[in-house]
């Protein structure tokens, strides 16, 4: 099974950013994580960080026919980027939006999510965790 997982704009800034909101680990820390979370589970994993909306695009659509399941963390893009919902749903993929933060209890800004309507289900507020959680609905859906 090959997973891919996206994160979107400043989230290379995790482990300085927020402290208070995001932790203090950073996201080559997640990354291991996550890569430690899959050993065993016969999972292929590629995981980027691009802080543009067109990067992002291009990611998806040059995995499509790599992937089996999409892990996104859009970031600010959530709130606001039709083309990245538009991608998702030209392809055929299961996709997951996950937040590190609850945005249901942030600013209002955060809580209408455009991307969320093409992707599978969401899943915000465990930290690290919230991509543990989406990869184990992935394995279990796609096996
Ligand atoms: C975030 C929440 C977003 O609202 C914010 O813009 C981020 C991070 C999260 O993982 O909690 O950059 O996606």
């Amino acid at each position: 099974m090959r997973i891919l997982v996206i994160n979107g704009p400043n989230l290379n800034l995790l482990g300085t950013r927020e402290i208070g909101i995001y932790g203090k680990q950073t996201i080559q820390e997640l990354e291991k994580y996550i890569k430690d979370w899959i050993k065993c589970k016969n999972v292929e994993l590629r995981f980027y960080q691009f802080n543009s909306e067109g990067e992002i695009i291009d990611c998806i659509q040059s995995n499509a026919n790599w992937a089996d399941g999409i892990i996104i963390n859009p970031a600010g893009y959530s709130n606001t980027s039709i083309a990245i919902y538009d991608c998702i749903k030209g392809i055929d993929i299961p996709t997951i939006e996950v937040h590190l933060s609850n945005v249901f209890s942030r600013e209002e800004f955060r809580k209408k999510l455009v991307i969320a309507g093409a992707c599978i289900g969401v899943i915000s507020g465990f930290g690290f965790n919230s991509y543990i959680l989406a990869l184990e609905h992935l394995i279990t859906k796609l096996r």
